[in-house]
């Protein structure tokens, strides 16, 4: 699902993923504001049309043989591509996402791959999200990206749903020019892996802070991006410095 095998019908924000022409139109602050809003996403949603590929993101596929099978918690899941992945694996997962009518499609694609009974969803804004006392073995998030490098506070809110002894994996795209920013915020909603590390608590350990190089083809045109990645690790006795 994602980014990666990711086919995208929608034209605006950085977050469809398109390569950049050198000739996006730029957005108004108000239109550039409200492709961040989930009436945005819930539109690109609305229609029949398959968005992303279905395939797991590369990232996840890299780190996630290494971890013990628990919970987890895939945040802008999307249309559950990695959700059903992690279920395939063994993990217990809940998908969660902003855009109702994207985890109604999420849940449609776990009943056709027959994981349903592994999988739950959560409607919830990652930019507001509070674990109010769930926690996970993993949890992960992939190319979502708020506004105005609105991930740093989006991962700190997610490090508190990580279980003693588990991992937070946040996974988007270092700043490019291949791809399209049509306004300062989509620029700035892109990252780099140690811009995120002030938000993990004392109790984690970085294991992965990394700009991973990979190749993106997408309606015909190939494009070497990064995928900025930080995985880390609670300590398993969950104790705060
Ligand atoms: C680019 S898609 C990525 C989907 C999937 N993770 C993947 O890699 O294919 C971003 C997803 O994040 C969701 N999203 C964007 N901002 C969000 C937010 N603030 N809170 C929750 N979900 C959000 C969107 O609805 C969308 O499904």
């Amino acid at each position: 699902m994602l980014s990666t095998g990711a086919t995208v019908r929608t034209l605006v924000g950085m977050n469809s993923h398109e390569p950049s022409t050198g000739h996006e139109h730029h957005l108004t602050d108000e239109e550039a504001a409200a492709t961040f809003e989930p009436s945005s996403w819930e539109e690109r949603y609305a229609g029949t049309e398959t968005i992303w590929s279905g395939n797991p993101n590369p990232q996840l596929v890299a780190e996630v043989p290494g971890l013990t099978p628990g919970t987890a918690l895939d945040v802008g899941c999307g249309e559950g591509g990695d959700v059903i992945w992690l279920a395939r694996q063994g993990w217990r997962v809940t998908g969660a996402d902003f855009a109702a009518n994207g985890l109604a499609r999420a849940a449609r694609h776990a009943e056709e791959a027959g994981v349903a009974d592994r999988c739950d969803w959560w409607q919830v804004d990652a930019r507001t999200f509070a674990a109010g006392g769930r926690s996970y073995d993993l949890v992960a998030t992939h190319f979502l990206h708020p506004p105005d490098g609105g991930m740093v506070e989006v991962t700190r809110r997610l490090s508190e749903a990580v279980a003693p002894g588990g991992h937070l994996l946040v996974v988007g795209h270092a700043p490019s020019e291949a791809l399209a920013q049509p306004s300062e915020s989509h620029r700035r909603a892109m990252f780099v892996a140690e811009e995120l590390l002030p938000a993990l608590p004392d109790d984690f350990v970085a294991l992965v802070v990394e700009q991973r190089p990979r190749t993106m083809t997408r309606d015909g045109t190939t494009m070497d991006v990064h995928d900025s990645t930080l995985l880390a690790r609670r300590d398993a006795a969950g104790v705060r410095a």
